[in-house]
C-alpha cells in the first residue's frame, strides 16, 4: 500500500492558457510539450500506516491550508476509485523551487497520480493516469507520456488526454532553463486562467491554435528546428500578451526575463540559434539544438544576475521508482 513515483516538468512549446471548465480542467485548446530531464518530482504515497489523519510533506515541510486541501481532494478521487477509506501519508520532493513557474504542479500531480494509483492498488493505462492527473493540475496530464507530447483539448473528461507524439531519442533538442529569479510568483496559473475571457486578445489567440498546432507539429516532425522555433517563441509572446491584457493584468516578467528573450534575438541573428518559451514566472527556457549548448552557456555566463542555468534533454514521463 505503499508506492513511490518519479515525473518530469514540462514544457509547453504550444501553452495551455485557458479553460472550457473549470472543475474538470478542460482546456481551450490542445497543447504541445516536451518533458525535462533535469527537473521533476519524486513522491511517496502510503495508506498503509494507521495514520489518524492525512499528512502532506512538500520538500521537507508539512503543509496545511489550501495547497494541503488540493493534495488531499486529488486522493480524494483516488480513494473513491478504489474504494479505500484509509487515511494517507504524501511526500515529495521537487529538485526545483516550487512556484517560481518551474511547472511544480505538473510534476507534482504527475508523480502523484501515479504513486497514488498503484499504492491504492489501482492499474490505470496511460490514458487514464493522464486524465487523472489533468484533474489535479491541466498540463499535469503531458508529464504522464514519454518524450514529445500532445494534449488534445477534447470536449469531454474522458476525450482530453495527452500522448506521445515522439520519443526522447527523436531529436537533439535541448531546454536551457535560465532561472532568473526564484521567488514566489504572485498569481497562480490556475487563478491566471480564469482571468483569459478580460482580455480582448484571447479571442483571436483562440481561433489561430487550430493551425498553430498543425504547422508545429508539421515542423515537428519534419525536423525543420527553425519552422518549430518561430513557432514556439511567437507562441510564448502571444500568450504572454493575453495575460498582460486581461483584467487585471498579469505580468510574470522581470527585467531579466526581458534582457534574455532581447539577447536571444540578438544572438539568433548572429547565427546562434535559440528561441525562448516562458511560463507563468519569470524564467526563460531556451530551446535549442545539442551542440549549440555550451555556445549558449558561454553568452549566458556573461550575463549579471542569472541565479542557475539548468540543460534538460528530452525525457520520459512518469515512473515508479
Ligand atoms: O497546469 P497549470 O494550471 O499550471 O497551467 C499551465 C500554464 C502554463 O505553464 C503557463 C502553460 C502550459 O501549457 O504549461
Amino acid at each position: 500500500m505503499k508506492a513511490v513515483a518519479k515525473a518530469p516538468a514540462n514544457i509547453a512549446l504550444i501553452k495551455f492558457w485557458g479553460k472550457r471548465d473549470e472543475n474538470l480542467r478542460l482546456p481551450k485548446n490542445s497543447s504541445i510539450s516536451i518533458n525535462l530531464s533535469e527537473i521533476f518530482t519524486v513522491t511517496s504515497v502510503d495508506f498503509s500506516g494507521g495514520l489518524d489523519d492525512d499528512g502532506v510533506v512538500i520538500d521537507g515541510i508539512k503543509v496545511d491550508g489550501k495547497e494541503k486541501e488540493r493534495v488531499i481532494t486529488h486522493i480524494d478521487r483516488i480513494r473513491k476509485m478504489a474504494g479505500i477509506k484509509s487515511k494517507v501519508a504524501v511526500s515529495s520532493r521537487n529538485n526545483f523551487p516550487k512556484g517560481t513557474g518551474l511547472a511544480s504542479s505538473a510534476s507534482g500531480f504527475a508523480a502523484l497520480s501515479l504513486a497514488a494509483t498503484k499504492a491504492a492498488g489501482l492499474e490505470l493505462d496511460e490514458r487514464y493516469l493522464s486524465i487523472l492527473a489533468r484533474l489535479g493540475s491541466g498540463s499535469a496530464c503531458r508529464s504522464i507520456p514519454d518524450g514529445w507530447v500532445e494534449w488534445k483539448e477534447g470536449d469531454t473528461s474522458d476525450k482530453s488526454y495527452a500522448h506521445s507524439l515522439f520519443g526522447t531519442n527523436y531529436w537533439d533538442v535541448c531546454d536551457v532553463v535560465v532561472v532568473v529569479g526564484s521567488f514566489g510568483k504572485k498569481v497562480s496559473s490556475t487563478e491566471g486562467h480564469a482571468l483569459v475571457e478580460s482580455s480582448p486578445f484571447y479571442t483571436s489567440r483562440i481561433k489561430g491554435m487550430k493551425q498553430k498546432i498543425a504547422d508545429i507539429k508539421r515542423a515537428i516532425k519534419s525536423k525543420d528546428f527553425t519552422k518549430m522555433g518561430e513557432i514556439l517563441e511567437t507562441e510564448a509572446i502571444n500568450m504572454h500578451v493575453v495575460m498582460m491584457t486581461s483584467g487585471p493584468s498579469l505580468f510574470y516578467w522581470s527585467p531579466k526575463t526581458l534582457e534574455v528573450m532581447l539577447l536571444v534575438q540578438e544572438w539568433r541573428g548572429n547565427g546562434l540559434e535559440s528561441y525562448f518559451t516562458i511560463d507563468a514566472g519569470p524564467n526563460v527556457h531556451l530551446i535549442c539544438m545539442k551542440k549549440d549548448v555550451n555556445k549558449l552557456k558561454m553568452k549566458l555566463s556573461m550575463i549579471e544576475g542569472i541565479e542557475k542555468i539548468i540543460v534538460n534533454g528530452v525525457a520520459n514521463g512518469a515512473r515508479l521508482v
